[in-house]
């Protein structure tokens, strides 16, 4: 019907496109600061902090430079960080992810001073920390699964009692969230949001972020845990799980390669609050595209970050969080 109308009509859906103001009144997707999180990488030693080669303009930092860092995502209207350890020990279970005096829990107290109205979400998973690079418990008496179940626990009471506001599980192992939920329920931190990393796909572009956290598995490429990049409807099924779970959240990535999970989720679940997490390879090739002159950067990730949110994506896990944030407050400074 719709259709018989339009093509006898004389509509011409170019005319308001014809100047600036007309396509900036009726654009339908408007990107703002505060879609966007900033992930942040903490070096336990402050001898393991630097530059990160495959991601320009990321570092990892020592706990000392927190400050510094929170004072630039304040300033640009970034409203909240996900922070990634970096420890100084590794070992089998992983056991320094769940320490109180851990990386994590030391930064999370740091930043709730500096920026006491900054939400801070925090990575709940094993891979930095074992020395294997698995996201799973190495133990032979207790079992796999049931020793990483109760790890996770562990790791997100750690972070809860330290002031985490959210605690993002990223390892895709089943039954995580209702673990993680229990415990913190159990330790009395039940405001202590769960966002699940729920249709999380087995993907090449996680090799920059494993640079940059140490955390790249010594064997395999996670794909017996993560999704099969061309499954659609077991992904469904995932974020239907963590739902069932209980996770307040669930997060889509890499976003960019899953846009059109991101828009099934979005319409099959439109109660369900949605994250997508531009990864660190999606920012690399747009910076290394850059670097050589073949694509404008500030217009790419602009592009690539209005393109996630045009797919149904609430909060945006993005590199670029804070210059895309500036550039959002450049534009809207530009007057006619
Ligand atoms: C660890 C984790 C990964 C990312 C976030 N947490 C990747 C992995 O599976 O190694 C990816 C983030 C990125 O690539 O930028 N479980
Ligand atoms: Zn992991």
């Amino acid at each position: 019907m719709i259709e018989t109308v339009e093509s006898q009509s004389h509509r011409r859906l170019g005319r308001l496109r014809q100047r600036a103001a007309l396509r900036d009144v009726f654009r339908e997707t408007r990107l703002s600061p505060q879609d966007f999180v900033l992930p942040i990488f903490v070096a336990e030693h402050d001898k393991d902090a630097g530059g990160i080669a495959s991601l320009p303009g990321v570092r990892r930092h020592a706990l000392g430079e927190l400050p510094r860092v929170i004072d630039g995502v304040k300033r640009a209207g970034v409203r909240a960080v996900l922070l990634f350890g970096v420890p100084g020990t590794k070992d089998e279970s992983g056991s320094a992810a769940a320490a109180s005096d851990g990386v994590i829990p030391r930064a999370i107290e740091r930043i709730k001073v500096c920026a006491p109205d900054l939400a801070v979400m925090t990575d709940v998973c094993l891979c930095q920390y074992t020395s294997s690079g698995r996201c799973v418990v190495h133990d032979e008496d207790a079992g796999e699964q049931r020793a990483t179940l109760d790890m996770l626990g562990l790791i997100a009471v750690a972070h809860a009692r330290a002031g985490a506001d959210v605690v993002a599980p990223s390892g895709m192992i089943d039954g995580g969230v209702r673990a993680i939920r229990s415990a913190l329920d159990d330790a009395g931190h039940d405001q202590t949001a769960i966002l699940a990393y729920s249709a999380k796909f087995a993907s090449c572009l996680y090799g920059p972020f494993r640079e940059a956290a140490r955390s790249a598995p010594s064997v395999g490429d996670r794909s017996q845990h993560q999704l099969d990049p061309a499954n659609t409807r077991e992904s469904l099924a995932e974020v239907a799980q963590d739902v069932a779970e209980d996770a307040d959240a669930v997060m889509v990535k890499p976003a960019g390669s899953a846009l059109d999970v991101i828009a099934r989720v979005r319409e099959s679940m439109p109660g369900v609050p949605l994250a997508a997490y531009q990864v660190g390879g999606e920012y690399a090739m747009i910076a290394a595209a850059a670097a050589r002159g073949w694509v404008d950067e500030r217009s790419a990730i602009l592009e690539s970050l209005v393109s996630i949110k045009r797919a149904g994506a609430g909060a945006i896990v993005t590199y670029a969080a804070v210059r895309a944030a500036e550039w959002l407050c450049e534009r809207e400074d530009r007057s006619p």
